[in-house]
């Protein structure tokens, strides 16, 4: 206890913008903090692990993953201690005096939440928790599963399962970006160059170690069937703190091959991106071709027109793809010199645009991006006709930023196969396509013109996507959708967003946040209410 008392001492000396902070209850940062460290008191290195505004490293900790500096302006709320703990025990320890205290913890893993909402609140005092120290990856080769920490990057866990393992054709159904981290994009299902083979990244979770809100560290078995679903594509931020997933790694062939082609409006952008809709989807499901859409040039210049980007990965040989493409897509015009064999590791790098094929590039977690960005998404399910694309791109032409893009991923083959209610994610059969609308910008200042840019283009964009209700990704969170309020939200309320990430998944998510955190101690912006009538 004296040990105790010197360490609190020694947090809050010249903690005067800690104590004043007039956006945090001021009595509860210090009682959480003696509560934290009374309950770890076994090791009485703990101190080290909180963060509070006054200490050195808050700033460097608070800033490791921030990668939208949108949600980072002097209006937000900031952590009122930053916690990076080491231990299971210490994750139990915070949800439990966090609870006793009357303040929310945030979690963090990569902190690549399209909102800022694992890094900043909008009033709310809370706790981040940041679980930059769980990120290790241990392979089990005889059954080609691993453990990985929730605190890992999706670079991390490529590195580990391929190169760490010395196994060249393990691999892991998940993003495109590396720095994403594991806990955001598994428990928000993850999608990406595999999915058509191998389904969502939370297709292939098998078990998990979670914290849930009284405290209580489970796994699979112990936490039962309904929140082990819940956190397998409902996002986990409404049902508990992972500490890790279990996963199955799955097999990539030694050689896979990848190509890019750029064609513009002069080389019949709409017809191409027309036939696209129809094909991706049907493709073979070793086969992988994405679409990125934007307005290049100048109007000045009079060079200004539309790109569009197809990118793909191939789980095989050159020729082979070629003979497919021969077949089902000789319209794109891709050629033997469009396509390069390599590993599916390296591939990872190519789609990372890593300057060089070295695989520790994945190591890097980039820490600190300097820019903003708005996203929103939809789904499509019937081909978009060709004078709706034109629309689009007329629209995108005359967009007063060069940095607005249309992603669109493929769906179909595997993803077409899962049941609908078979894990939360339920964007499976009936979709042709996922589209990203992203915009991006330097600063966090001017936000609002681009909000309301995006907002413009996503209204004009309706009569071609999903309709009754127009689903949305999850893991492209939108807060537009709609937000809990204040102290008082509902189930109904929340459907506004929920039915539209998770269609008809929504009530037995409700249904089972109502079940493990019946006081909804674990809620944000955008969480899920327990069920209730109204
Ligand atoms: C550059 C970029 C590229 C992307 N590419 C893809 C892509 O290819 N495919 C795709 O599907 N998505 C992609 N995404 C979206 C990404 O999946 C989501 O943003 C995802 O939520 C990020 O996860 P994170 O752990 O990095 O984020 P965080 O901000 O750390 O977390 C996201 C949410 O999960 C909660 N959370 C985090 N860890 C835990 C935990 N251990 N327990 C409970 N709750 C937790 C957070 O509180 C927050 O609500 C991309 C995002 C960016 C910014
Ligand atoms: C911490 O422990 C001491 C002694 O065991 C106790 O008096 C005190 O109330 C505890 N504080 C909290 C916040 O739990
Ligand atoms: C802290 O822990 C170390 C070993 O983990 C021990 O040697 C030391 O005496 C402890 N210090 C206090 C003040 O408890
Ligand atoms: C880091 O965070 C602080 C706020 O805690 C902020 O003022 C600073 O500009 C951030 N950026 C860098 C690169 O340190
Ligand atoms: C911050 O809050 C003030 C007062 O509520 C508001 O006028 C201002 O627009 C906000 N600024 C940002 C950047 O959100
Ligand atoms: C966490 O602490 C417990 C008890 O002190 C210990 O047995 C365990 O090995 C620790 N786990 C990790 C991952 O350090
Ligand atoms: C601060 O927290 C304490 C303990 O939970 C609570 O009693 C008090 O009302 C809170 N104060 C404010 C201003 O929210
Ligand atoms: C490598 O991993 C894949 C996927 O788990 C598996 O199919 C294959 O058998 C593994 N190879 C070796 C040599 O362990
Ligand atoms: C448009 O023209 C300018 C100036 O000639 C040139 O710098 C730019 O690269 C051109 N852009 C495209 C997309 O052709
Ligand atoms: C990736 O490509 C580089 C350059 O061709 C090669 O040296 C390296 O062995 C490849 N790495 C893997 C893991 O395949
Ligand atoms: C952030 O952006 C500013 C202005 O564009 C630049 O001067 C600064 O070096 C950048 N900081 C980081 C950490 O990237």
């Amino acid at each position: 206890m004296v040990a105790n008392l010197t360490i609190l001492s020694f947090l809050f000396l010249s903690a005067s913008t800690f104590i004043d902070a007039t956006t945090t209850n001021a009595t509860n940062p210090h009682a959480f903090i003696q509560c934290f460290l009374n309950s770890t008191s076994s090791s009485n290195s703990t101190s080290k692990l909180l963060h509070i505004p006054s200490t050195t490293s808050y700033a460097d900790v608070f800033n490791s993953s921030i990668r939208n500096i949108r949600s980072i302006t002097p209006n937000a709320t900031m952590p009122a201690i930053i916690l990076t703990p080491t231990n299971a025990s210490h994750v139990q320890a915070a949800v439990k005096c966090g609870k006793a205290q009357g303040l929310r913890i945030r979690v963090r893993s990569g902190g690549h939440d399209y909102e800022g909402l694992s890094s900043v609140s909008s009033g709310d005092p809370f706790i981040l928790l940041d679980l930059i120290n769980f990120a290790s990856v241990a392979v089990d080769a005889t059954d080609g599963t691993a453990w990985v920490g929730a605190g890992a990057t999706i670079g991390e866990l490529y590195y580990h399962i391929n190169v760490g393992a010395k196994n060249q054709t393990a691999g892991f159904p998940a993003s495109i970006c590396h720095t994403v981290g594991v806990s955001g994009l598994l428990s928000g299902g993850g999608i990406g160059t595999m999915m058509r083979k191998y389904g969502t990244s939370a297709d292939n979770i098998v078990d998990a170690v979670v914290v849930d809100a009284s405290g209580t560290l489970l796994d699979r078995k112990s936490m039962g069937e309904d929140l082990f679903w819940a956190i397998r594509g409902g996002g986990a931020s409404s049902f508990g703190i992972v500490l890790s997933f279990k996963i199955n790694l799955v097999y990539v062939p030694p050689t896979v091959t990848v190509f890019q082609v750029q064609k513009t409006l002069s080389e019949d952008v709409t017809k191409l991106v027309g036939r696209w809709q129809k094909v991706a989807p049907r493709l073979d499901d070793n086969l992988f071709i994405r679409v990125l859409v934007n307005a290049i040039g100048n109007k000045e210049k009079g060079n200004r027109t539309i790109q569009a980007s197809f990118q793909s990965l191939f789980l095989g040989g050159r020729q082979e793809l070629l003979s497919i493409l021969d077949k089902s897509f000789p319209e794109l015009g891709v050629e033997a010199k469009d396509c390069t064999e390599m590993s599916w590791m390296n591939s990872t790098l190519y789609f990372a645009k890593a300057p060089k094929l070295d695989p520790t590039f994945l190591l890097n977690r980039n820490p600190y991006s300097n820019s903003s960005f708005k996203a929103k998404s939809d789904f499509v399910k019937k081909p978009i006709p060709a004078e709706g694309l034109e629309k689009i791109w007329k629209f995108l032409l005359e967009a007063v930023d060069d940095s607005v893009q249309m992603v669109m991923d493929p769906l179909g083959a595997r993803m077409d196969e899962i049941e609908e209610t078979a894990i939360p994610f339920p964007h499976r059969k009936g979709n042709l396509y996922n589209i990203q609308h992203y915009l991006g910008w330097p600063t966090n200042e001017d936000s609002q013109k681009h909000l309301d840019w995006m907002k413009s283009f996503y209204n004009f964009l309706a009569p071609y996507v999903s309709k009754s209700p127009r689903a949305a990704y999850l893991n492209y969170r939108d807060i537009d959708l709609g937000r809990n309020e204040k102290g008082k939200t509902s189930y109904r309320k929340a459907t506004e967003w929920g039915q539209r990430y998770f269609l008809n998944n929504f009530k037995r998510l409700a249904q089972v946040k109502a079940k493990v955190d019946p006081d909804n101690y674990f809620q944000h912006e955008q969480s899920i209410p327990p069920y209730s009538i109204n």
